[in-house]
């Protein structure tokens, strides 16, 4: 297996960061990963595992060595009556996975569509939108240990999933790569319309009773309208996460702020970073190279030439504002490297 030395890796992030990777590999097996996990540079450097690289910030060169995982493949392994699972690559793009399942009327992950990035970064942090999660259809994943070269196996309850979080971010950050992933996915599928403006685009439609390929298009109109195309201007999605606040701390914050949205969550509440951001004067600000979205000041952007410290920075001030004005800490959403 070939180490690469000094790779770009600025068509490998969505952010469009000019930065490098000190060694750099792809690897489009079990095998391959295995072999490039016996080297002396793998043995004796950190390893990032890189998928489309549409949640990380890179604020320099990456010392060690970056491993980009093109491992394929689309298979349905089992099936019933009811349920189908479906095992994909880890290097797989999602949505070409999501495609997949629409065309063999597959239902679970239409919601889910268009979500930038890889099969494999999907558990890392319980991809999420429009009212489904990752885990709501998530059956095992296959992993190999970057330090032995072995399998393993993680069981739904293993991956500890929360919101936009899993075991992968905590105990074991940076220790296995994902190789595969499998899902439940339903043979006669039952829509969610309940979140946000689906509902209201199906309508407009004159869709009564859709399906989920109506679902997974009404989802697209919504998020190209909304989210920056990473193609034409440089973005990782959602900056922060949405905050979860308990009821009695929301309650509270209502009172001095009476236009503050929040979203029941298991009894807490989640309130709109988004919100948050704008009130503090951020939306559509652009400072130098770098600036807040201003369609959706949860995002980030990068204009061309910026680099990861101006994204920190000003996602640095952003937080710092948010914390004055409402005293609630934000935390980042992509992985700072
Ligand atoms: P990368 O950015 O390559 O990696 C992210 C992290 O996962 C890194 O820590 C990396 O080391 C690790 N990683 C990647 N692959 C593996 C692997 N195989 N094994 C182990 N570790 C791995 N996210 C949502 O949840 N919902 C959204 O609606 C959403 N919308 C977005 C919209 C836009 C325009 C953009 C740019 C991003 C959006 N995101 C969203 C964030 C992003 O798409 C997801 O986090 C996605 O899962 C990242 O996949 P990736 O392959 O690009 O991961
Ligand atoms: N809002 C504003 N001003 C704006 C835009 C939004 O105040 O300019 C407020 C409104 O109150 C609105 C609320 O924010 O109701 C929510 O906005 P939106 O529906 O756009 O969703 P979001 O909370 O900003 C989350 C996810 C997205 C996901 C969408 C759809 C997080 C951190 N982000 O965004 O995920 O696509 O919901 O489900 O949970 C990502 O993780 O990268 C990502 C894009």
């Amino acid at each position: 297996m070939e180490i690469a030395q000094n790779h770009s890796l600025k068509t490998l992030n969505t952010f469009g960061i000019a930065a490098r990777a000190a060694f750099f590999a792809r690897v489009e097996t079990v095998r391959q990963l295995r072999q490039v996990l016996t080297s002396n540079i793998a043995r004796t450097r950190p390893i990032l595992v890189l998928g489309g690289g549409s949640n990380v910030v890179f604020t320099g060169t990456f010392a060690g060595l970056v491993i980009h995982n093109l491992i394929g493949g689309i298979d349905i392994i089992k099936e019933d009556g009811q349920q189908v699972l479906v095992a994909a690559g880890g290097g797989m793009v999602w949505h070409s996975l999501v495609e997949f399942a629409l065309d063999k009327n597959l239902g679970g992950i239409e919601n889910l569509s268009l979500i930038p990035g890889s099969v494999g970064a999907a558990p890392i942090q319980n991809i999420g939108a429009y009212g489904a999660e990752l885990k709501d259809v998530f059956a095992y994943l296959e992993a190999v240990d970057l330090a032995s070269g072995r399998q393993r196996l993680f069981t739904r309850e293993e991956c500890a999933f929360g919101y936009r979080n899993s075991i992968f971010k905590n105990e074991l950050k940076d220790r296995f790569m994902i190789t595969k992933v499998v899902l439940r996915l339903a043979k006669k599928p039952q829509v969610n319309i309940s979140y946000g403006a689906i509902g209201e685009v199906l309508t407009a439609s004159g869709i009564t009773t859709p399906t989920i390929r109506e679902v997974s298009e009404a989802v697209i109109a919504i998020r190209q309208s909304k989210l920056p195309d990473p193609a034409r201007i440089g973005n990782a999605g959602s900056f922060f996460k949405n905050p979860v606040l308990d009821k009695i701390d929301y309650e509270g914050l209502k009172l001095e702020f009476s236009g503050i949205p929040g979203f029941p969550d298991n009894g807490s509440v989640k309130v709109p970073a988004a919100w948050l951001i704008e009130q503090c004067g951020w939306k559509g600000k652009r400072l130098g190279n770098v600036g807040v979205h201003d369609k959706q000041p949860l995002v980030l952007v990068n204009y061309g030439g910026g680099t990861g410290t101006e994204i920190v920075n000003l996602a640095a001030d952003i937080k710092a504002s948010v914390a004055t004005k409402f005293g609630i800490e934000l935390e980042p959403e992509p992985r700072i490297i």
